[in-house]
């Protein structure tokens, strides 16, 4: 990632003109992921960090963070959020075709996510009870639940054409990364 000026001042990763560098990123370019597993995704982890900093704006957050699964990760065809509105899920920031805009808690993958607040990681979205197919290319599925203390946030979700995309690193790495999308709120 460029961040323009950043690096010029000494010590300007840290403290409010960090903040305000991260705010001015005009220009992103992606780094490719290297190494194992767990390593791309401590390096994703960092990227998310970095585009979140000092912003506490969850929609900004949450488009960014959508684009930058999307374009990271391999054989996604869906990368987003929903939030809880106190009775049900509703579509926020998303990269991949148009959505169901409301699941209620009681629906779907992303409805047991956020009932349960338990990830559900789903090898086969045709074997999933209740599964609500938005794109009909989705094989795969992996929702983490965002959970702010006891409160519900909403689910992070993604969705592959792939059957058994998910596995536990993939798990592990996403809810690091809505890990610290709930830290920014
Ligand atoms: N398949 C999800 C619905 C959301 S879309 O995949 C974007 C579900 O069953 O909850």
């Amino acid at each position: 990632m460029v961040i323009p000026g950043a690096g010029a001042r000494p010590g300007a990763r840290d403290g409010p003109a960090a903040a305000l560098d991260a705010r001015l990123v005009r220009m992103f370019t992606a780094t490719a992921l290297a190494g194992s597993k767990p390593e791309q995704y401590a390096q994703l982890l960092d990227q998310a960090r970095a585009l979140m900093h000092g912003e506490p704006d969850r929609v900004a957050n949450a488009a960014n963070l959508s684009a930058l699964l999307f374009n990271s990760l391999p054989d996604l065809n869906w990368a987003g959020f929903y939030f809880f509105d106190g009775q049900e899920l509703v579509v926020g920031p998303f990269q991949g075709l148009p959505a169901c805009v409301r699941i209620p808690l009681d629906k779907g993958v992303c409805g047991a996510a956020a009932r349960t607040g338990t990830t559900q990681r789903v090898e086969d979205v045709d074997a999933f009870p209740g599964h609500i197919a938005c794109d009909s290319a989705s094989r795969s599925e992996l929702v983490v639940p965002l959970f702010r203390g006891d409160a519900l946030v909403g689910v992070l979700d993604l969705d592959s054409p792939r059957t058994g995309r998910f596995d536990a690193d993939d798990q592990a790495g996403i809810e690091a990364i809505a890990g610290a999308f709930v830290a920014t709120l």
